[in-house]
């Protein structure tokens, strides 16, 4: 596909993300140990569309989205980090973008995903923002134009990695499940009711999706430990 040369304008731009500013550092190295656990999960199947889920808001699904994403971007991936939020949409802030078109502007038919996707200043890395909200959103992604999206997505990138909204706040994530290869559940260490984990791990089961794994996000640090913990399931 010949992409459009324009960056993402703002120098500054992915500059939030620690495995974009500090690659070496322990967390950045955890971020690669997810990668290498889901390539391990693609070897009996190919997984390319991931999404990142969790059960509430605020646990770090978007944090564990971007990071995820460059790490893939930073084996010379080409890697779509697509905003699939559409109750809470923050891509265009990480990358500091505008979001006038993005995910439902391609998913509506009203531009291409060539003309819509924007090129960041990490190599490989490419973003489509949310777009504008839409009044139905749920309706939006159930719609057979969903499918061709993750279709041409797959044409055009190794990777694809949706940020989604809360799995038990809005039908949208179960949706989205169904439809990507494999899902990452991102839990927030003392945050996170376990009732409410199991009863969202439930959810993507019954979506029929393929769990890759659990993000225990914001364990805190001991003795110099970086307790972040990746585990199958
Ligand atoms: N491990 C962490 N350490 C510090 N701050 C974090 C961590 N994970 C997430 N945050 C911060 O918490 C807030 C919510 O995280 P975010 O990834 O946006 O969650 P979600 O997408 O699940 O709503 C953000 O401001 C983010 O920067
Ligand atoms: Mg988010």
């Amino acid at each position: 596909m010949a992409l459009k040369k324009k960056k993402v304008n703002s120098k500054d731009a992915s500059r939030k993300l620690v495995t974009a500013i500090d690659p070496k550092s322990p967390i950045s190295e955890q971020y690669r140990t997810i990668r290498t656990n889901i390539q391990y999960s693609s070897i009996d199947e190919e997984i390319r569309a991931i999404m990142v889920t969790s059960s509430g808001p605020g646990e770090g699904k978007s944090t564990t989205a971007s990071n995820l994403a460059v790490t893939f971007a930073q084996l010379g991936r080409k890697v779509l980090l697509v905003d699939a939020d559409l109750r809470k949409p923050t891509v265009h802030h990480t990358f500091a973008v505008n979001n006038l078109f993005g995910f439902t502007t391609v998913l509506t038919k009203q531009k291409t995903l060539e003309k819509t996707v924007l090129e960041t200043e990490e190599q490989d890395l490419y973003i489509l923002t949310s777009g504008p909200i839409p009044p139905n959103p749920a309706e939006l992604l159930s719609s057979k134009s969903m499918e061709q999206f993750i279709e041409e997505a797959k044409s055009q990138f190794e990777y694809i990695i949706f940020d989604t909204p809360p799995l038990l706040a809005v039908t949208d994530p179960q949706i989205l499940a169904n439809k990507c290869d494999g899902s990452i559940f991102v839990v927030y260490s003392e945050r996170t009711e376990i009732d409410q984990a199991k009863k969202a791990k439930e959810l993507l089961e019954n979506a029929q999706s393929k769990l890759l794994g659990v993000v225990l996000n914001h364990k805190e640090v001991q003795n110099g430990d970086y307790y972040y913990y990746y585990g199958a399931k």
